[in-house]
């Protein structure tokens, strides 16, 4: 089967009645538009890859599917059309793998389960466990897997490459960093939530849906399950259930990282980093940007290049030249969230991994852009953090029951 990563905006049933202008077309997901009744005369956006082309004398029918449905949304277009598309289903593309997923009626993200093994380092930051046989007599040859092979430190990288048919995934799992830190928010062995979202352009999406996933969930918590947050709430944190509801009917602030840098700069307060543009944002700085803030969180975007891993998008902004990146800070824990526009044009990709020196490593991961990609995005929530943040609770040690952290790993 072809897949044609070319994006398409359909304009479903706008033919014979005017589109009313100025009107924002509706953004619909290919199963939504196939179930829409009533949307005569009503202008609707869908994206998508095209699956095959019928050419007829006068028109050309296209089928469109984003991974929402099985059956895929028919497009009667013009044959003007036909160049375009023709020259986009002649990029050559990787076969359809057959997964195990689980669709999320509400929400309509796919359920990815990620490998918890891989080879790559995806935040390019080292942190890795390399994984072996315990016993070297097991596989006479160098290594069981041909290559280094690590337990995970985010499933982000294979989220990318589902994303490109499934259009929104998300995965939930056991997640590994070789840190050798002993703070109140890191551990060497946490639960992350990611999503990647296809056909996202700008921060702001994500935003939205980074916002939408802390709200709905929290709601969901504090409504599923009031006796334990109470309780947390009376032991722990006394007055966390109003900071909480603070966090929940204000809508979440966001400021650059170079204004954040500045405010930094004008604090009162000593810092043990002092803050400088270009340097990282520690615990300390992002505490107090959250509560300068009125403790409200507040989302910090476009991070110099040099802070953050190889696959953000280029801002093009030279001489600061930052990156599409976004992390979400929260009282009493600080980042929350880590998530960014993805690099999705080539030559800028081919550049940042040879200035990583990763360019042998992710020939894969470029050859999704090689063979055409769209716009995309997506972000991590560390769920121990998560679970700090609206619990009140100050270490992390104590939201989980078996915390892994350096020098201990007990039972
Ligand atoms: O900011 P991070 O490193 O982002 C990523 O891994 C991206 N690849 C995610 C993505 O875009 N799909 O990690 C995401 C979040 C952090 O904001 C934090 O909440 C949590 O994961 N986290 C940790 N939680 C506990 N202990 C640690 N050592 C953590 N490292 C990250
Ligand atoms: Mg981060």
């Amino acid at each position: 089967m072809f897949r044609a990563r070319c994006l398409l905006r359909a304009l479903r049933s706008c033919s014979s009645a005017p589109c009313p202008r100025h009107k924002p077309s509706a953004k619909l997901s290919v199963r939504d538009a196939l179930r829409a009744q009533n949307t005569s005369g009503e202008r609707v956006t869908v994206q998508g890859w095209i699956r095959s082309v019928r050419s007829q004398k006068e028109v050309l029918f296209l089928h469109v599917n984003d991974g929402s449905s099985l059956e895929s949304l028919q497009i009667v277009a013009d044959t003007t059309l036909n160049s375009i598309v023709r020259f986009c289903m002649a990029v050559p593309s990787e076969p359809i793998t057959v997964l195990d997923f689980l669709p999320l009626q509400d929400s309509g993200f796919v359920h990815i389960h990620t490998p918890i093994i891989t080879s790559n380092d995806c935040e390019g930051a080292g942190e890795l466990f390399q994984v072996e046989p315990s016993s070297k007599m097991k596989v006479p040859e160098e290594n069981f897997f041909n290559v280094p092979a690590f337990l995970t430190v985010s499933g982000q990288l294979h989220l990318e490459v589902m994303s490109g048919a499934f259009t929104q995934v998300f995965t939930f799992g056991p997640t590994f960093r070789a840190e050798n830190s002993q703070s109140r928010r890191h551990l060497a062995e946490f639960y992350m939530v990611e999503a990647e979202i296809s056909f996202v352009e700008s921060l702001q999406d994500l935003m939205q849906v980074m916002e939408g996933l802390f709200k709905t969930t929290t709601m969901m918590v504090l409504s599923n399950c009031p006796e334990d947050v109470e309780l947390c709430h009376k032991f722990i944190a006394p007055g966390q259930k109003d900071r909480l509801e603070h966090m929940l009917k204000n809508n979440f602030l966001i400021m650059s990282y170079t204004e954040a840098v500045e405010i930094l700069k004008q604090a009162s307060q000593n810092f043990t980093f002092t803050p400088q543009w270009g340097a990282d944002l520690h615990s300390e700085h992002e505490k107090y940007l959250v509560k300068h803030c009125g403790n409200i969180p507040v989302f910090v975007i476009n991070y110099p290049l040099v802070l953050k891993p190889f696959y953000m998008r280029d801002n093009e902004d030279s001489p600061q030249h930052t990156v599409a990146a976004v992390d979400l800070l929260v009282p009493g824990v600080g980042e929350l969230f880590g998530g960014g526009l993805r690099e999705e044009r080539f030559h800028f990709l081919e550049q940042q991994l040879a200035r990583s020196r990763l360019t042998e490593a992710y020939q894969w991961y470029l050859d999704l852009r090689r063979f055409g990609t769209v716009p995309h995005g997506g972000f991590g929530m560390g769920f121990e953090r998560y679970l700090q943040c609206i619990l009140g609770v100050d270490n992390i040690k104590d939201v989980i029951p078996f915390p892994r952290f350096t020098h201990s790993c007990l039972l």
